[in-house]
C-alpha cells in the first residue's frame, strides 16, 4: 500500500511517500481503508521528536482517519495511535465510530480535533451554560472546533484569539462573538480559557481570568511551554490551571476515554461539531501540509485525501 513515512527525525523534509506492507487488524481492532486523514500539529511534533506519544522513526504519522471498514464496508471515523497517512490502517474498535451520513472526505479531520476541543471544554474546563470562553489559535483546527463546542455546550460569550486580521475574520465566521489579537486587551473576565499557544500569551490571559476561572492547557505551538505560576499565586487569584492530553488519556486510560468521548462523538454525528476543513491536499503532499501548518499559514482543519 502507499503510505507517507517519517524516515528520520526532522522537519517536513523527512516525510516520504513509500510502498509499505499492509497492516493487519489484531484482536479488538478493525482494518480501515482510509478516505481522508487529518493533519495535526502533533504530527509535526512527532517528526521533530518532541511528541511524547510518537513511536521512533521510521513510522507512519497520522492520528485520525475516516474511511470504510474493510470487512463490513461500513463508513467509520477513528482515532489511531499512528499510521493514519496511509491507504490502510488498523484501529481499535472502541475508538472507531459509525460515520453514516458524514462526508468521508472531511471526517478524517473530525475525531482527534473535535474530541480534543470537547474534552478541553466539557470534561477538563467544566464549562457551564452562560459562561465566557476564550480560545487561542482560534482560527486553527482545534480552535475552530472549540468555538463550535462552546456554542453546543451553551457558552454565554465566545472570544477567539488569532494572529492576523484575516484569521480573526475566520474566527467570527466560525461562530465567535469577538476576535482579538494576541497583544490586544482581553475582553474578560474569562471563565474558561483553552490555551494551545503558551509563552507570553499564557501570562497575558492569566490576568484576564475570573475568580473560579479554569485555564485548560493543551499545547504550546509557540514553542514556549506555559510557565505555570506557584500554588500561592494561583490561590490568590482563585484560578485553576489544568493541563490535558487526549493522546495520554487514550493510551493510559482507554476505558475512561471510550466513555468520556461518547457525548462528543454524538455532537459530531448530529452536526453540531464539524471541524471546518480549511484545506484538502493529496497524500503525496503531506510534507507541504506540514510546512503550511508549521508556518501559521492555515485556517480551519487540514486533511489529506487518500482514496477518492
Ligand atoms: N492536548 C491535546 O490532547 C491536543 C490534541 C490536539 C491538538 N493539541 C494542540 O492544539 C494546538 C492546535 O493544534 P492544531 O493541529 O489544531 O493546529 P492549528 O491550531 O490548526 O495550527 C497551529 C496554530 O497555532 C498558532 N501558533 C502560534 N504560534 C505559532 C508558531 N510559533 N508556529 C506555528 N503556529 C503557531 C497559529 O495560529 P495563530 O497564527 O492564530 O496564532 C497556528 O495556526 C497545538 O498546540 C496542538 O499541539 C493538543
Amino acid at each position: 500500500m502507499r503510505a507517507v513515512v517519517a524516515t528520520r527525525l526532522g522537519g517536513p523534509e523527512v516525510l516520504e511517500l513509500q510502498e509499505v506492507p499492509e497492516p493487519t487488524a489484531g484482536p479488538g481492532q478493525v482494518l480501515i481503508r482510509v478516505t481522508s486523514a487529518g493533519v495535526n500539529f502533533a504530527d509535526l511534533s512527532s517528526t521533530r521528536g518532541t511528541y511524547a506519544m510518537a513511536p521512533p522513526p521510521p513510522f507512519i504519522p497520522g492520528l485520525e482517519v475516516a474511511g470504510e471498514e474493510v470487512e463490513s464496508g461500513k463508513p467509520v471515523f477513528a482515532i489511531v495511535p499512528s499510521g493514519g497517512y496511509a491507504e490502510l490502517v488498523a484501529a481499535e474498535e472502541r475508538f472507531t465510530w459509525d460515520a453514516e451520513g458524514l462526508d468521508l472526505g472531511a471526517a478524517g479531520g473530525y475525531a482527534l480535533t473535535g474530541l480534543t476541543a470537547f474534552h478541553a471544554l466539557r470534561h477538563v474546563g467544566g464549562l457551564q451554560a452562560g459562561e465566557t470562553v476564550l480560545m487561542t489559535a482560534a482560527a486553527g483546527g482545534v480552535g475552530s472546533s472549540a468555538i463550535q463546542v462552546a456554542r453546543a455546550l451553551g457558552a454565554g460569550r465566545v472570544i477567539g484569539v488569532a494572529s492576523t486580521q484575516e484569521k480573526r475574520v475566520r474566527v467570527m465566521d466560525f461562530g465567535a462573538d469577538a476576535a482579538v489579537g494576541y497583544e490586544d486587551e482581553v475582553p474578560g473576565p474569562i471563565d474558561v480559557a483553552v490555551d494551545m499557544v503558551g509563552g507570553a500569551t499564557f501570562q497575558h490571559l492569566l490576568e484576564a481570568m475570573a475568580p473560579f476561572g479554569r485555564m485548560v492547557l493543551i499545547g504550546s505551538s509557540s514553542g514556549e511551554v506555559q510557565q505555570i505560576p506557584s500554588v500561592g499565586d494561583l490561590r490568590m487569584r482563585c484560578v485553576g490551571v489544568l493541563p490535558f492530553s487526549l493522546g495520554a488519556l487514550r493510551a493510559k486510560h482507554p476505558e475512561v476515554f471510550a466513555r468520556t468521548a461518547a457525548a462528543g462523538v454524538e455532537l459530531i454525528r448530529d452536526g453540531r461539531l464539524r471541524p471546518p476543513i480549511g484545506m484538502t491536499l493529496p497524500l503525496e503532499s503531506a510534507a507541504e501540509a506540514h510546512r503550511l501548518l508549521g508556518s501559521r499559514a492555515t485556517t480551519g482543519k487540514l486533511v489529506l485525501a487518500i482514496k477518492g
